[in-house]
């Protein structure tokens, strides 16, 4: 990110005094750098997203409206993320859910926003991790990170284990998010269409107050269903995700070998 006044150092220098003033680009400079801390990339699986590629013709015929509510999101990606508006994709498992996440996701980093791609489970984990004597960044700074990215992907809202800390925590996130508009995407398995509560297994598994926030910020979900996909695509597998062993909570090995540059601080 070029500045015309300081020539992107953050700083402005005047020579005669032999001072250094700071630029005002430098908060939004700053913040970039904190958000760059827990910028994610798209795990290898889902790189290749797009709408031109299976599956997406497959899940445009069968899920026309669902479809046609990301294109219009991707269209106007800036605006919405400015917005905070943000997006949820529940159904069972193989369904699509992930993918078309991740083209979302995928979609903002190519217009410029910063975007952190988490599981759930993960999530939590670094969360929980930031209590070790060993941990490299507190609480405060984690959560801070958190916020400061132009959107949070929440990937796989599942029944995993947490804790009413863990929980206060997360409920942090999507609050102060919500409170500053910026987007969070969620992917979750917990809502059942098909029930006389839809979401009381999502409520009961990560609280009343968090889902409430998240149909602040993303509206109703969207149904995903049909077969699992996944068994078809075999040779397509993602790789399993560590929930719990990670001991660096910014560590992305996981999800690529390779850094993409995206999202990180210019
Ligand atoms: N409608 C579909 N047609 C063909 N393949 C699909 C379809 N939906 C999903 N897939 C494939 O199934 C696998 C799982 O998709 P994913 O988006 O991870 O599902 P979910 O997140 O709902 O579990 C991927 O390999 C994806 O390409
Ligand atoms: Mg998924």
């Amino acid at each position: 990110m070029d500045c015309d006044k300081c020539d992107g150092s953050g700083f402005i220098f005047d020579e005669e005094a032999r001072k250094a003033y700071p630029c005002e680009c430098r908060p939004a400079r700053l913040a970039r750098k904190r958000a760059a801390a827990v910028a994610g990339r798209i795990p290898k699986a889902y790189r290749g997203v797009s709408f031109e590629r299976e599956p997406l013709p497959s899940l445009e015929r069968s899920h026309p409206h669902v479809v046609r509510a990301v294109r219009r999101y991707c269209d106007t990606i800036t605006e919405r993320t400015q917005a905070g508006r943000g997006m949820w994709f529940t159904g069972p498992p193989g369904t699509g859910k992930t993918t078309l996440a991740m083209l979302i996701s995928k979609r903002a980093m190519e217009a410029d926003r910063t975007v952190a791609i988490y599981s759930l489970p993960r999530l939590l984990a670094m969360l929980r991790e930031t209590f070790r004597d060993d941990a490299t960044h507190s609480l405060s700074q984690l959560i801070d990170m958190l916020c400061s990215v132009d959107l949070l992907h929440i990937d796989d809202v599942g029944a995993e284990q947490t804790s009413p800390w863990v929980l206060e925590q997360l409920y942090t996130v999507v609050n102060t998010r919500y409170e500053e508009q910026r987007s969070i995407i969620v992917t979750t398995n917990l809502i059942d269409i098909a029930a006389e509560q839809p979401d009381q297994e999502l409520r009961e598994q990560i609280g009343d107050r968090t889902v409430s926030r998240l149909y602040e910020m993303c509206g109703d979900p969207l149904p995903m269903f049909g077969a699992d996909r996944r068994l078809e695509a075999q040779f397509n597998l993602p790789e399993p995700v560590p929930t719990s062993t990670t001991p660096d909570p910014f560590d992305d090995s996981q999800w690529d070998e390779r850094p993409s540059g995206y999202g990180r601080s210019r």
